[in-house]
Order: structure tokens, then sequence, then C-alpha cells
């Protein structure tokens, strides 16, 4: 396949945190308009390979291609859109405020109450941040990185303390938005949500463990659930 079917393109990267190796030797390709899970456990490195691709985090050795350019490139981040794991919102501005604001940043006027109807928040918007609850400050956090329909849409952990029936309807759209050529790469500890991707990759200790559909990664490790053959492809890349 040729280089510009990929959004993401990962090699060998490293990320070290003092003596720690929170990337150790990550390489990994997303496909245009695939989504893409990315699941491990608390400090497996998720959130530190999201932040590679932005540029946040600088890698030691290896090499980050986002839309055809090599990272850092400050000219791309405006067709990604990017959802941190802490809501980086304003909390004094209201919900309407905190979108304008980041369509701004992206240089994009329009979209907003689209944004803030995927997440249920467009009669909310008048509301000031700070008085709303945590699951409503995620879904405006995630409206913010959607706002200007980036090409390229990271989110980490996005569904975290989403009530069930707005998380179903979010990867509805996530699912819509890939078919429309949005590429999506989400992490999540969730394994119910790790079957609506189209690949995973499972990630431990800062290492690409086993990357396929939850089909293959069923079969490879030789069983029925995504848990177990979690487990099981765990056990045997430590052995
Ligand atoms: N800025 C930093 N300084 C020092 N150590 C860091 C820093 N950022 C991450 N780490 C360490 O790197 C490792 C990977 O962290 P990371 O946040 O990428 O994990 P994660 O997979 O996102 O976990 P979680 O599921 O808890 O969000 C952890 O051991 C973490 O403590
Ligand atoms: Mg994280």
């Amino acid at each position: 396949m040729a280089s510009e079917d990929f959004a993401v393109e990962v090699d060998g990267v490293v990320k070290r945190f003092g003596s720690l190796h929170a990337l150790a030797g990550v390489s990994l390709r997303i496909r245009q308009g695939e989504v893409y899970g990315l699941l491990g456990p608390n400090g497996a490195g998720k959130t530190t390979l999201i932040r590679s691709l932005v540029g946040l985090v600088k890698p030691e050795e290896g090499s980050v291609t986002v839309l055809n350019r090599r990272m850092p490139n400050l000219d791309v981040l405006a067709h990604v859109g990017y959802m941190t794991q802490q809501a980086a919102l304003y909390p004094d501005l209201t919900v309407e405020e905190n979108l304008r604001f980041f369509a701004a940043i992206n240089g994009v006027h329009g979209g907003i109450r689209e944004a803030l109807e995927v997440v249920g928040l467009w009669d909310r918007r008048g509301s000031i941040v700070s008085s709303l609850s945590g699951g409503m400050r995620t879904r405006c956090s995630l409206a913010c990185a959607l706002v200007h329909k980036p090409e390229l849409l990271l989110l980490d952990e996005p569904t975290v303390g989403v009530d069930p029936l707005l998380r179903m309807q979010l990867w509805d759209r996530f699912q819509k938005m890939a078919r429309e050529g949005t590429t999506i790469l989400v992490s999540s500890h969730v394994m119910d949500e790790a079957e609506r991707c189209d690949r995973l990759g499972l990630i431990r200790f800062g290492r690409l463990l086993a990357e396929g559909t939850v089909a293959q990664l069923q079969a490879r490790a030789g069983v029925n659930r995504l848990e177990d053959a979690f487990l099981k492809l765990s056990e045997a890349s430590a052995a």
C-alpha cells in the first residue's frame, strides 16, 4: 500500500522518562478512514503515544508521520482533532464559547451547532463549563475536538464517565465519520468498545504486543473473549 493511504505512520518510537521506557520501540500504521483502537492497562503508554502524534512528546528514537508530514509539524495540527484524557476546557466560559474558541484557533467559524448536537449538549450551550457534570464536560471536550472536522481524530479514552446510551450513540457517530473518511485513533480499556474498532493494537509496558481485528486476536490467542485474548497475548509476550 502506498504511503499516502496511511494517516498515521509510527516507526520504532522510543520515549523514556528517566529510566522508564514509556514507549519501547512502537511501530504502527493506521489507514485513512480506519477506526484503530489502542487497548492497554494504566501506564501502558497510550497517552504518551497519542501525544507523540501531535508533537507534544518528542521521541528519543524513531519517527512519526501524520497525514504524510513528518512530526513535529504545526501546520498538520489544523487537520487533527485531539481529545485529551483530562478535559482541557476553559471552565469560566460557556460551552458555546469554548467551542467558538477551539473552532477559531483551527481557522473555522461554523460547525458549532453540529458538534454540540453530536454530543447532546446543544441545549446546554449557555452553561458555564465549571457548572457541568463530569460526563458533560467530557462530552464538551469531545465536541471541541470535532468542531473543525479534522481528517484525523485522536481520542484518549473519550467515553470515560459517559452514560451507556450516549456512549453507544457516540460510537455510531465515530463509525459514521470513519465511513466518510475520517481516521480515528481511540484509546480505551473497555473491551466492548474494542469490538467497534476496525483494528486493535494491544499495548503494554510501552510495547505493541499484537495487532489485528477482534477475530484475528481471538484466533491468535485461541480464545473466544477479547479479555482472555489480551491476557494470553500479554503472558505470551512476557514469557
Ligand atoms: N511527563 C511524564 N513524566 C514522567 N513519566 C511519565 C510522563 N508521562 C508519562 N509517564 C509515564 O509513562 C508511562 C506511560 O504513561 P501513559 O500516560 O502513556 O499511560 P496510559 O497508557 O495512557 O495509561 P492510562 O490508562 O492510565 O491513561 C507511565 O509509567 C507514566 O508514569
Ligand atoms: Mg492515558
